[in-house]
């Protein structure tokens, strides 16, 4: 395939992803990560980024810059825990430091890579765009509370992404964007978190990604944010 496919996030679902995409068989997979890394297929061109605005901004315009049009762009930034931070099991566990670092990764630095891709997509045919979300960022499902940060950071990104596909129902009628939702899957984010979830529920990323892949294949252009999951279900926003 001559268009190109864009990843951001070289974490393990990045990672598969990129591998996913190369088995689909794009000649090149772009991928934009903060470390340089090793081992990675010569048909992947790697970027390394600080994700600051001016970072963003170049390595989004060196990509369009080359030959091809953009026909996939998957942005898997997130955060749930991390050296000095949890994810909050009551109110008084709240933090305005942890929910400002969680916003600015879950929420605003997904929508910066969209918005450096903003011209690229205007111009694409049927461009494809997932942005990694999660089934807790649903205010409908949310029966058992807690995770307030994650909750709401992967809320706000799911209202800032039908924000975006209603810009894109204008501005290019054949782009669809979706909010993925990979299941439970085994990386390092969910490693914390692995002891309760059921036998044949904790996913491979290899796994998700190709759910993912093939559901960008397929999904109808609505002009509607899609809100999916990796068995390609419908999740209430
Ligand atoms: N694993 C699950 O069970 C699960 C479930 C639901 C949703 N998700 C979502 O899936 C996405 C990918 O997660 P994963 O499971 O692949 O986790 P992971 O292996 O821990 O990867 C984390 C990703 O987030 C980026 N990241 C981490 N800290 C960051 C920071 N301070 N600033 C900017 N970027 C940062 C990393 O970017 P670099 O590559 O640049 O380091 C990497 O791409 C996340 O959005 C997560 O919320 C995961």
């Amino acid at each position: 395939m001559t268009g190109k496919a864009v990843v951001v996030g070289l974490g393990g679902i990045g990672a598969a992803v990129a591998n996913a995409l190369l088995d689909q068989g794009y000649d090149k997979v772009h991928v934009i990560s903060r470390n340089a890394t090793s081992g990675l297929s010569s048909k992947v061109c790697h970027w390394c980024s600080d994700y600051s605005a001016p970072s963003i901004e170049a390595i989004a315009g060196a990509i369009t810059d080359k030959p091809g049009t953009l026909e996939r762009l998957v942005i898997t930034n997130g955060i749930l825990q991390g050296d000095d931070y949890r994810p909050e099991r009551a109110l008084t566990q709240l933090s305005g430091d942890t929910a400002a670092k969680m916003f600015q990764v879950n929420t605003t630095l997904p929508m910066l890579w969209l918005g450096a891709f903003h011209e690229a997509l205007r111009q694409a045919v049927q461009p494809r765009v997932a942005v990694l979300s999660a089934r807790v960022g649903s205010i409908e499902d949310n029966h058992l509370g807690g995770w307030y940060s994650y909750r709401a950071s992967k809320a706000a990104l799911n209202m800032m992404l039908q924000c975006a596909s209603v810009e894109f129902a204008r501005l290019n009628k054949s782009a669809q964007i979706v909010a993925f939702h990979p299941g439970t899957v085994d990386t390092p984010l969910s490693q914390p978190f692995q002891r309760g979830v059921p036998e044949g529920k904790l996913f491979t990323a290899d796994f998700v990604a190709q759910r993912l892949t093939a559901l960008l294949d397929e999904v109808a252009t609505t002009g509607r944010l899609q809100f999916l999951d990796w068995d390609e279900k419908p999740i209430p926003f």
